[in-house]
């Protein structure tokens, strides 16, 4: 059985670490890697194949840095040579992003069955270009593998009863990844040393998404309410290259300290050693929950409304006050941060037995 398996931006590599782990123990399987180029800095993308042992892509396709629809056609067409060329057996894409959507349609338009992690996700915002691309991807996926109950239900509500789709809960790879890496990343990074920092003492920040970063007055919004926590504690933020660009153009100039993106032993080490994590992130609020730390999601929606219910995760938008507020409540918040919400930890097994039994059938 071959499957070509896309990834293109950093949360793709960590999410396909995890899965390719468990491909790998199947000799039946055979996966060949494509690298759209979405993400290209080396901080951004080779350190995690180099940390995280992701097979070497195939095919790399160098496609970055363009509008929307550029980009994701870009791809497409790319996507579609490499497809005709390898013919294989099934088409695996993760999450969200342009990538995602190109290797959607262009594994769709050739009768090729898609298979989607991380689907049935919703945020209701159609203005995400995050929303845009998993709901399409959703509607054309063979296989629909959900990370929670939440995921199952948005499918469900949206009539996938009646589409001939497999819609599976099989738990978030994410977990996969977080737990094991976890379990080495203290002997391969020396970062809350090399930054100075003092465990249980710092919280930590990332801001990267379109809606947060392209109006420069929420961006300057952001950046004042960080420089305010940053007074009672040190703030870090590994900031995104996106970010780091547009803070060119704004007033209100940060005081806390902004370090590059790092690898993911790095931000496994920043995760277990602060006291609160602020993000807009979509997966850096799992891992928050992850290492037992509370989130403020810098968003006004989240897709993960479980974290939310349970009380790990506090949505408090944009507005200043709103985030120092919420930092006061969720610094060194206590809660069972129990990891059967997603999945416990099986979902690349879950997904791989699903597909060694389904996909040829
Ligand atoms: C993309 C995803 C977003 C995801 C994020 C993960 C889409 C629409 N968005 O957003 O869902 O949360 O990745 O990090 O797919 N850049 C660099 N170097 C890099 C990568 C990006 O300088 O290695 C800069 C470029 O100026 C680029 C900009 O960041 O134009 C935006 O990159 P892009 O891949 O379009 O979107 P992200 O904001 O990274
Ligand atoms: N991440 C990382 N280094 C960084 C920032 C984030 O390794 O400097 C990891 C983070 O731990 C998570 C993933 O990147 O596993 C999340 O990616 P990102 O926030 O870019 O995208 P999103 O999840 O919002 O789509």
């Amino acid at each position: 059985m071959k499957i070509v398996t896309i990834v293109g931006a950093r949360p793709q590599f960590i999410k396909a670490a995890a899965v390719s782990r468990e491909l790998k123990k199947h000799p039946a399987i055979e996966e060949v890697l494509v690298h759209t180029g979405q993400h290209y800095d080396q901080n951004m993308s080779q350190v995690f194949f180099d940390q995280m042992e992701i097979p070497k892509p195939s095919h790399h396709l160098e496609v970055n840095s363009m509008s929307h629809g550029a980009m994701t056609g870009a791809m497409l067409e790319k996507i579609e040579n490499v497809l005709i060329a390898e013919k294989p057996d099934g088409v695996l894409v993760f999450g969200d992003t342009n990538s995602t959507l190109a290797g959607a349609l262009a594994a769709t338009k050739l009768h090729i069955p898609l298979i989607h992690v991380e689907a049935g996700l919703r945020s209701f915002n159609n203005r995400m270009p995050e929303e845009i691309n998993r709901i399409l991807t959703d509607r054309v996926s063979s296989f629909l593998f959900c990370p929670t109950e939440t995921a199952i239900k948005n499918l469900s509500d949206e009539g996938f009863a009646n589409f001939q789709s497999r819609v599976i809960k099989c738990g978030d790879v994410m977990l996969d990844a977080a737990l094991y890496y976890g379990e080495k990343s203290s002997q391969n990074s020396s970062i809350i040393k090399d930054q100075n920092l003092e465990k249980g003492r710092f919280a930590l920040a990332t801001i990267h998404r379109a809606e947060n970063t392209d109006d420069p007055k929420i961006l300057g919004n952001l950046i004042s309410a960080l420089n305010s926590i940053n007074q009672s504690a040190p703030v870090i933020v590994p900031l995104h290259p996106r970010t780091q660009k547009l803070l060119e153009g704004i007033d209100t100039k940060p005081q806390f300290k902004i370090i590059p993106p790092v690898g993911y032993f790095d931000m496994i080490e920043l995760i277990k050693g602060c006291h609160c994590v602020l993000t807009d992130s979509g997966g850096l609020q799992k891992e928050a929950f992850f290492f037992s730390k509370g989130c403020l999601t810098l968003r006004e929606q989240t897709e993960w409304v479980e974290l939310v219910e349970v009380g790990a995760n506090l949505i408090v938008g944009t507005d200043p006050e709103k985030i120092t507020d919420g930092y006061k409540k969720m610094k060194d918040c206590q809660n069972d941060f129990d990891h059967s919400l997603y999945g416990g930890g099986q979902a690349s097994k879950n997904i791989v037995d699903c597909l060694l039994k389904e996909l040829k059938a």
